[in-house]
């Protein structure tokens, strides 16, 4: 089965140029000067449209047990939903409870996601309980294609990892190649932060924003940066909202540590004024770190341009507004943390473009190539190029479109961009070959996304 797009611009990490698009199968055969090839089974015109590598969220969060619920994707609904939004793969966490094993917790994962996926997808593992086993199951993880671990520095009593822990786990990492994601907030800290808070009958969404400080993501962050520098650890601080964070990660990097950093769209867009809507609406805005004043985006923008910021996630974790948020009425710590977003990376991060705070080929990088080379599937993913899987994007820049919960495909009843007005729009999605969205329709299918037994990061030579 061979599809033909021609006409199109092919934009990839290195540039743009009109080219046309040969998929053979589940890969792309070639990619030439408009014209070469004039006929193939099925044929996309993508005159004024770009095509674009399939995006590559590396942080979502399906069927995620938090705070005495589950987060409302499953991986079918969620992975469906990435697709409409233009993106191919996602990786996901596996989360180990406390006093169970990493590989007990892999298979756990896998039962809920294979079989069940509509884009392929792999994992990165949780590792809340650091012990002797756990450490020793860190290598079993990466044979198994899991080679990323995320460890907490927040939440005292679920997932926090002392320093001491994080260390132990950091000389695992650097001993096996692997990599070791931090949520980097001082969760001692805030903890109390808290408790005064609603000792004090400061009940309401915003308290979530007012006591996790960004100093105190800032100081984490640098803590997690000195740790992973004492134990030659490389290290990926996920969901960087605040200024305070990404100069302690530039400093890092300006003197030649392995650190990167990712941001979500909701830090780019979204603010604090969100978190302090009235009559409890604030709530569909509380994640962790907390959606930040506005002055921080400036400097985040500036961050994806610098590459200190070298990948865009979505942390994509939604919970009901209805059910799931209410569990924290009149009490805002009981508020499950998390933001649904997974459909919509391409395109808000389209807007950077139609600003000028980012180029088209930056989209590009920051939304699928460098996640591809992060963790480590390129260059199967993450490219227009022969030989690559052929994940693929047709994207109408002229299109407009309104977000809103009437419209988007993820299981949550309110949308965090409601109303948002948008410049451009996914047309077809293609995942190793086969077409899953086109013409306004859902054609792929649950089951058919693929595990993804990732390599080490590209950046960790
Ligand atoms: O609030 C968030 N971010 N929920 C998902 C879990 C995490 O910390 O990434
Ligand atoms: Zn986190
Ligand atoms: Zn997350």
């Amino acid at each position: 089965m061979r599809t033909l797009i021609r006409n199109g611009t092919v934009v990839n990490a290195g540039g743009a140029i009109a080219a046309d698009v040969l998929v053979d199968g589940e890969t792309i055969a070639a990619v030439t000067a408009p014209g070469v090839f004039d006929t193939a089974d099925t044929v996309i015109e993508a005159d004024g449209r770009y095509v674009l590598p399939g995006g590559i969220d590396g942080h979502t969060h399906m069927e995620m047990p938090f705070g005495g619920t589950f987060s409302a994707d499953t991986f079918a609904t969620g992975t469906t939903a990435a697709a409409w939004g233009g993106t191919t793969t996602i990786i996901d966490f596996a989360v180990q409870a406390k006093g169970t094993s990493l590989l007990a917790t892999l298979d756990k994962w896998h039962e809920k996601a294979d079989s069940h996926c509509a884009i392929d997808y792999g994992f990165h593992m949780i590792v809340s309980d650091v012990n002797d086993q756990s450490l020793k199951e860190m290598e079993s993880c990466i044979d198994a294609g899991v080679n990323s671990f995320k460890m907490f520095m927040a939440y005292p009593g679920v997932f926090y990892a002392t320093d001491g822990e994080i260390l132990r786990a950091m000389q695992k990492a650097t001993d096996t190649g692997s990599m070791i994601m931090m949520h980097a907030e001082n969760g001692i800290a805030i903890d109390e932060l808290v408790a005064q808070a609603v000792a004090a009958g400061r009940t309401d969404p915003v308290e979530h924003g007012i006591t996790r400080p960004p100093e105190l993501e800032g100081e984490a962050t640098s803590r997690a940066i000195q740790l992973a520098k004492v134990t030659g650890a490389p290290l990926y601080i996920v969901h960087l909202s605040a200024r305070h964070a990404l100069d302690a990660v530039a400093a890092a990097r300006n003197i030649g540590q392995n650190v990167f950093a990712e941001t979500c769209p909701q830090y780019l867009y979204l603010s604090i004024e969100d978190l302090a809507k009235p009559d409890f609406e604030g709530a569909k805005y509380v994640a962790s770190p907390p959606l930040r004043p506005k002055d921080h985006q400036a400097d985040l923008w500036r961050g994806l341009r610098t590459n200190d910021l070298s990948v865009v996630s979505t942390d994509h974790c939604p919970f009901c507004f209805v059910d799931q948020k209410e569990l924290g009425r009149g009490d805002f710590s009981k508020i499950p943390n998390g933001m649904p977003g997974v459909e919509h990376r391409m395109d808000l991060l389209h807007q950077g473009v139609v600003a000028g705070e980012i180029t088209l080929a930056r989209w590009v990088e920051v939304c699928s190539a460098t996640p591809a080379r992060m963790f480590g599937l390129y260059p199967r993913k993450g490219v227009i190029a022969p030989g690559a899987d052929a994940d693929i994007v047709v994207y109408d820049p002229a299109a407009t479109q309104t977000l809103s919960v009437t419209t988007h495909h993820m299981n949550v009843d309110y949308s965090a961009y409601e109303g948002m007005s948008i410049t451009g729009k996914v047309e077809s999605v293609l995942s190793r070959g086969s077409v899953v969205i086109a013409d306004g329709a859902f054609h792929g299918a649950e089951g058919h996304g693929r595990f993804l037994s990732r390599e080490l990061s590209q950046y960790l030579v």
